[in-house]
């Protein structure tokens, strides 16, 4: 009869991890890519880093657009940050599309990347600065809870997928 229910941690006085807190793990995930994608000059892992950060940008772009935005455009409070968050990733994605257009070794690939990349750290900046704050005014304890059920139930189907 071992006690497995038991936590080994504790979590006593710990704040409860939020979809924000998630969120925000993408986000550094995502601005970790593009520095490393920046800093790679002679482009030896280019392709590499790129794949991961074009799927790790969308598939967080899906996770807000499906289960976080719909959320703030309820409240009046948030709904124009909303509309605008749609909007940047549509930007974002568009963007995203093009560089399929253009090879990797092409001086004009680096010229887009840079542009992705200022459109994608205004997003993140933006969210973390002003929208993520909103959060706890918007929306109830409860709602909070249930999208970051949510959140996490997509990102363990994302996981069994890619293993
Ligand atoms: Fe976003
Ligand atoms: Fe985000």
């Amino acid at each position: 009869m071992s006690p497995q229910s038991k936590s080994k941690s504790s979590s006593k006085g710990k704040k409860e991890v939020t979809f924000i807190d998630l969120l925000k793990q993408d986000h550094d995930k995502v601005r970790d890519l593009l520095e490393q994608i920046e800093e790679d000059e002679e482009g030896e892992n280019r392709r590499e880093l790129f794949a991961g950060l074009q799927s790790e940008v969308q598939e967080h772009m899906e996770l807000e657009e499906k289960f976080f935005y719909p959320a703030l455009e309820q409240n009046e409070e948030s709904s124009d940050k909303a509309l605008e968050s749609y909007e940047e990733h549509h930007v974002a994605k568009m963007v995203l599309g093009e560089f399929s257009g253009v090879d990797i070794e092409d001086d004009r690939w680096m010229a887009k990347f840079k542009v992705f990349q200022e459109i994608v750290s205004h997003h993140l900046q933006e969210e973390e600065k002003n929208i993520f704050k909103l959060v706890k005014n918007v929306l109830e304890p409860d709602r909070i809870k249930e999208i970051t059920d949510q959140i996490r139930q997509m990102k363990s189907e994302t996981e069994k997928k890619a293993a």
